[in-house]
Parts: structure tokens; sequence; C-alpha cells
């Protein structure tokens, strides 16, 4: 695959306005939002909801070919055949340079641990990690677990308005650094970072960069070409797949990675990455996550002609550009409704750095416990999460006690401006007067 000229974050690529967003084809290609009696699923940084063609992908693999892959008889081809397709689907996705690049597995945590395992095994001199207090845990303490081989580590901060800032990693990487861990987009406050700025300053001092793509999966332009990283893992389950994890890294590191495998296996990835057997019937959903996206891409091109010849990278990236001025109009939407009730909101919160962020809000209502905002939407059929968000240290840098910590509210591309309305109604009735 080619390297894309454009910037990722402010691409050239012409997107449809917000007017012209499916919203309606949307909604209609998940079963799980007209179900009776109707729920609003406003947790999706927990976990997405599925397209049917994702079922049916999913349904067609149990049928029909629910057998081990690398046997000589048909459906075991069909098995080999459809691991390969999705390799290069998600390959597309992020914009890889070869579909050898990709690994399959359980989740994101678990290729976290893998790589970091790899990684300590092999510190010498540059035995420095810099993480983050913004990340999930898993992108933290699979790295923190590293102390007992040596590693030692610096913490690149979160500044007071909501994000990291690649100026404030300079002094904290040098030639001591081996590997700076940080996310794409946070998974509490829904802060999007500049990480192909700090890949630059990692990049500087001859440290790699390894990102976590959980949250940012479902929002945005994902771009390892662009990025100019190392590692990127995302979980498909975020981005409208079944449960299980993808790891992309670099080929020539990859090879280099020691990784355990059994002696009849080649020492070459991705198969050196895949201990074992994944999960089949997942992987065939999240290929067909990544065509209902590429679908949804092609539907917005505009005439019929560019849509059938243009690649499915390009369709891809003309799906998230449309999602990603889709969702502001969320974001904004969350943020008046928010406003209206005087909630605290966590994160960035001014109209004019709206494409700084993802439509995840992190919030609290003036003497409200977190626990009973998160009741009360459930009573009336609203699903959105209260707590620390697998982020502890960041509730303690923003001075939330851990335990009870803040409400969430998670939108995603099928989420409509009419039903934040709904939900800022409910909140307004638990808010105090302000
Ligand atoms: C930003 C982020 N990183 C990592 C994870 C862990 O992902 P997984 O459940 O696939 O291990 C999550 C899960 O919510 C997340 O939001």
């Amino acid at each position: 695959m080619e390297a894309e000229s454009q910037s990722v974050l402010n691409p050239e690529i012409s997107s449809p306005s917000n007017a012209t967003f499916p919203i309606e084809a949307v909604r209609a290609a998940f079963p799980a939002l007209t179900r009776p009696p109707g729920f609003m699923f406003f947790d999706n940084a927990a976990g997405a909801q599925v397209p049917q063609t994702v079922l049916d992908a999913v349904n067609h693999h149990l049928l029909e070919c629910n057998v081990q892959r690398g046997g000589r008889y048909a459906k075991s081809r069909e098995v080999d055949e459809m691991i390969v397709r999705a390799r290069h689907s998600v390959a597309d996705l992020v914009n890889a340079r070869d579909a050898s690049e990709i690994a399959f597995g359980m989740n994101a945590t678990s290729f976290i641990r893998l790589v970091s395992l790899a990684i300590g095994e092999t510190l010498d001199k540059r035995n420095e990690i810099v993480v983050t207090d913004m990340d999930h845990e898993a992108n933290v303490a699979t790295w923190l677990a590293l102390e007992r081989n040596g590693a030692k580590f610096s913490w690149w901060k979160m500044r007071d308005d909501g994000n990291l800032h690649a100026d404030d990693l300079i002094p904290l990487v040098s030639s001591k650094t081996r590997l700076v861990a940080c996310t794409l987009a946070s998974n509490a406050i829904g802060s999007i970072v500049d990480v192909a700025a700090a890949a630059k300053v990692a990049h500087a001092s001859g440290a790699e960069i390894f990102l976590d793509s959980v949250h940012y999966g479902p929002h945005g332009v994902i771009d390892v070409q662009a990025f100019d990283c190392d590692y990127l893992v995302c979980s498909g389950y975020k981005i409208f797949g079944p449960h299980m994890g993808f790891l992309w890294g670099r080929r020539e590191l990859l090879e280099k990675l020691p990784t355990f495998r059994e002696d009849f296996i080649p020492n070459e990835p991705p198969g050196k990455i895949e201990a074992g057997t994944f999960v089949y019937e997942n992987v065939a959903g999240m290929d067909a996550a990544l065509r209902y996206l590429e679908t949804l891409g092609r539907s917005m091109a505009g005439n019929d002609a560019t849509a059938k010849s243009e690649s499915r990278r390009y369709a891809l990236r003309r799906a998230f550009e449309a999602i990603r001025i889709y969702e502001e109009s969320l974001s904004l939407e969350m943020l008046r409704v928010l406003n209206d009730c005087c909630a605290v909101v966590y994160g960035v919160a001014e109209k004019e750095r709206i494409s700084q962020r993802v439509p995840t809000l992190c919030f609290n209502l003036p003497n409200v416990h977190p626990a009973r905002v998160t009741e009360e939407l459930a009573k009336q059929n609203i699903g959105v999460r209260d707590g620390h968000m697998y982020s502890p240290r960041l509730m303690k840098r923003l001075g939330l006690p851990i335990k009870s910590g803040a409400v969430r509210a998670s939108l995603v591309h099928y989420n409509t401006v009419q039903e934040v309305r709904r939900f800022g109604r409910v909140l307004a009735e638990m808010k105090e007067s302000c």
C-alpha cells in the first residue's frame, strides 16, 4: 500500500457535509438499534453494535466452514482464504505496507502485553519507557510490568487543556529511551492526540512508538504510514466487529521481536505473533465490519463511477472523514445539553476545539453521584457508564475519586442528535438548580 501524502488529521479528501450523512441507512444496517423496546446505546467505548452483515459472516463461518485452517479440503481452504481476505481488509484500514504486518488475536490488551514481554527481553542500555497519565491502563500497566526487567519510566502528562502535547514529550526522550506508549484518543475524555508529532519526537532519539488505537478506531482515519508509528493495536469490537483484537507492526520490527512459538512455526510475521488458534468466526466478522465501512464510504462518493473505481483504502478514508464530520455535530450537541445541565465536562469542551475530540463525553452533574446518573438513565433505557473508565491515573489527575469517577457517554456514527436531546431531557430532570 502506498503512503498517502495528505495529513491524516487534516486530509484534503472531499467529504460530504453533515447534512448528507446517511444516518437512516446507517441505523438500518444495525439490527440491535431497532429492536424493541428501544435502547439508546451511549456506551460504545465499551463495545459497539454490529451490522447485520457481520452477523451473517459469523453465521456463515460457523455453519459452512467451522473447521481448522491448513487442511487440503474445500472447507478448510475457505477458512484460509477468509483469513487472507481479512488480513488485507485490516491492512487497508490501517494503511499497512503489507498484509503480513497484521496479526489477529484475542484483544488489544493481550497484544500490548505480548509486545511488552518481547521488549522486556531485549532491553539493554535503552531501558527507558515513556507512558502517559491519559491512557487506558492496558497501555500503562503492561509497560510498568517491565520494571522487573530493569525498565525505567517517565510520565508524559496531560495538560490542563485535556490533551497530551508533543512539546512536553521532548524533554522525556533521550538516547536511553526504548519506547513511547500512547493512545490515539482517550477512552475516558475523548481527546485526540497528535501522534504523528509524538512519533517525530520519539524517532529523533532513536526510540520506538507504540500506539493504542482502540478508542480512536471507530471515529477516524488510521494511517500507520502517516503517523510513522512502529506498533499499533486495536480491538474489533469497538469498530463494529465481534470480540477480537489485532496488532500492526513494522515488518522489520516484528521480524526481530522475540515471541513464543512452537519450533515448527516459522519465525516470521504474522504467524510468530499468533500463537495457537484465534477465533476465526470473529475474524470473518471483522472483515465484514470493514466491508460495511467500505460500502458506507462508496455510498458517499457522489457518483457511481468514482465509487466503483476508488480503492478500498480510499473508500474507508471517505467513510471515516464523513463519520468525523457527523460526529462533530454529536459532540457539539452533547456539549450543549451538558452545559444546559450545568455539568462539569472533563477534557476538551470548547466549540472551537471540537475537532480535537471524539464524541466521548466524561462529566459529572453537581452534587449527583455518578452511579445515580447512570442508574436513572438506565431506567429510561439509555446505556452509559460510570466509574474510572479503566483510566484510574487520569481520574486522579482530574481530582476525581477512583471509586466513583465520573459519567461517560460515548457515541458513534449511528447515534443521533435526537438521541442526544432525549439524553439531555433525562439529565435535566436529575440536576439540581445551577
Ligand atoms: C483505549 C483503550 N485501550 C485498550 C483497551 C483494552 O482493549 P481490549 O478489551 O481489546 O483488551 C480499551 C478497552 O476499552 C480501550 O478503550
